[in-house]
């Protein structure tokens, strides 16, 4: 398996707090089953302020580590990008990092608060050529009020991220809730730990992989963690690949975790024509009527 969203590169940022904690987890990934991991230390002004370059060093220096240690675990440099007001020009200029430098890049919203303008950044960011990853939806308190933004943007192109403990329950009612929901709503791309250590937020991927195949099926489960993560390591154009499927709807299967009280979500009903057909994006398909390419 790939991991693309991982915090264990040491002392950057909330995530491995030193060089032995970084060791721990990437035994743990191996242990796990993971191959491939993206370091993607929180690049945050005002509270984390890393960038690329940094970034890219520290990689290099804790790849020579493992190598040493005679761990069997590849890591390529990214970055968890939160979102600023010029991301565009910070991402061309090399300060904030895509993965492996690839068109793939991690976008981190806001918690608490949708951003003004948040659309207009991912469809620029589409329309540059690149390829947004979402990180984490399932767990932004604002999920619930903005879901059809989060189906608009994946329907545009945009890959959504989900977090393995978000399906483990590791992050409460609602992001497991909102989590296997959109899993039964076809709008999930790729699954990641967003490991932060060996503790509290551990390399969890297969168990997060286990989770998901129970509502998606076994084939699309390991897309979520080998298929799509490679594809895009490989800088593969998402026209190419599949659009999220689910298998198993929530009819069958339920839920671990229906929304809090007084809640006004109406449960999904689904229909093929619920799907999400991103088939690439509305914004590839412009593209390509362009001649953008
Ligand atoms: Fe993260």
């Amino acid at each position: 398996m790939l991991d693309l969203h991982c915090h264990i590169l040491p002392g950057l940022d909330d995530g491995a707090a030193d060089v032995s904690v970084s060791i721990e987890m990437a035994k743990a990934f191996v242990a796990d089953g993971v191959q491939v991991v993206a370091c993607t230390p929180h690049i945050l002004p005002g509270l984390y302020h890393n960038s690329g370059p940094q970034i890219l060093q520290a990689t290099s220096a804790l790849q020579q580590v493992l190598d040493r240690e005679g761990i069997p675990l590849k890591l390529v440099a990214g970055a968890d990008n939160h979102i600023t007001q010029s991301f565009v020009a910070e991402l061309r200029s090399g300060h904030l990092l895509s993965l492996a430098g690839t068109r793939y890049v991690l976008v981190e919203p806001p918690h608490h608060v949708v951003p003004p303008r948040l659309e207009d950044l991912f469809f620029s960011l589409l329309i540059e050529g690149f390829v947004p990853i979402l990180t984490h939806p399932e767990r932004l308190t604002w999920i619930e009020q903005h879901y059809q933004t989060v189906k608009r943007l994946a329907q545009a192109g945009v890959w959504m991220q989900l977090t393995s403990g978000s399906l483990l329950g590791a992050f409460g009612r609602q992001a497991r809730y909102w989590g296997e929901r959109m899993l039964d709503d076809g709008l999930v791309h790729i699954l990641a730990t967003d490991a932060h250590n060996v503790t509290r937020r551990p390399p969890n991927l297969s168990q997060g992989r286990a989770a998901a195949l129970k509502r998606v099926g076994a084939v699309e489960a390991e897309r979520l963690v080998i298929t799509r993560p490679q594809a895009a390591l490989r800088n593969e154009d998402p026209v190419n690949w599949p659009s999220p499927e689910y298998e198993i709807s929530a009819s069958q299967v339920g839920y671990n975790d229906a929304p809090k009280a007084g809640s006004n979500v109406a449960k999904p009903a689904h229909t093929p024509s619920d799907r999400t057909s991103a088939e690439g994006g509305l914004v590839g398909r412009l593209r390509a009527v362009l001649g953008l390419g």
